[in-house]
């Protein structure tokens, strides 16, 4: 695993909007994975800035998002389809067709986990991978206790996780009580994953990640498992 600590927010945005940019140059139809929540938008404006200047084209990019609540709108301006266009494809030239999100309206919910999947698989498996972490270390929507072995699923969220993602909504009763979400089997797949996380709220996270200690109980763990792992971290100390 290769830590890069930062001192500022901005400086976290500009380090991993770089990788991903490098990505996309060497590989035009890249598959990227990526991630909601307060820690990527400052990248995806970084990625906007940089498409806006003539360096990046999303022409060729496929992007598969990690997760998504069950039971509200697409529409919904909680839903992270919403995020993802007000934060980046509204900006871009990605093509809508290449835009994939875990649907959490699918009527059979099963059969949704198995397609994302698999859509994934046919795209040729993620080349690079964003995430952000929760303070109880979930990535994605895995919480604490959730299989190292789990594919695409659904799960129910956490009080903690609620309660963390309540500013998104107008009222924290509102927030979905389950979530799609990519597990951490599917997410292990990818190539190459960077991890982004900045604030003082995020310290205890990144603290266990630092102690090597792998287990369920702590959903990031798993990423010292893998071969190619960037955190960029800071504002923790
Ligand atoms: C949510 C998302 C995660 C995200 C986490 C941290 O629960 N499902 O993918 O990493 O929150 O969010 P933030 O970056 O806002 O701290």
């Amino acid at each position: 695993m290769k830590w890069i600590e930062v001192n500022t927010y901005e400086e976290m945005s500009e380090v991993a909007a770089t990788i991903f940019s490098k990505q996309i140059q060497e590989k035009p139809d890249s598959v990227l994975g990526l991630a909601t929540g307060g820690s990527p938008v400052g990248m995806y404006k970084e990625l906007v800035a940089r498409h806006q200047a003539g360096h990046l084209s999303f022409k060729e990019v496929q992007t598969f998002n990690l997760d998504e609540y069950v039971g509200i709108e697409q529409s919904s301006p909680a839903s992270y389809f919403t995020f993802m266009h007000e934060n980046l494809f509204n900006f871009v030239d990605i093509q809508p067709k290449n835009v994939y999100l875990p649907n959490g309206q699918a009527a059979n919910l099963a059969e949704e986990c198995a397609a994302y999947d698999k859509r994934i698989e046919e795209a040729g498996g993620i080349d690079l991978q964003l995430l952000g972490i929760g303070v109880n270390g979930h990535i994605a929507f895995n919480e604490p206790g959730a299989s190292f072995d789990a594919k695409t699923n659904i799960v129910e969220l956490t009080e903690s996780t609620r309660t963390e993602n309540a500013i998104y909504f107008d009222d924290p009763s509102e927030v979905p009580t389950h979530a799609i979400t990519m597990g951490i089997h599917s997410i292990m797949k990818a190539k190459e994953i960077v991890l982004i996380a900045f604030g003082e709220k995020k310290l205890a996270a990144i603290e266990k990640l630092k102690s090597g200690h792998i287990t369920e109980e702590f959903p990031a763990s798993q990423l010292l498992n893998h071969p190619n792992v960037t955190v960029i971290y800071g504002g923790t100390n």
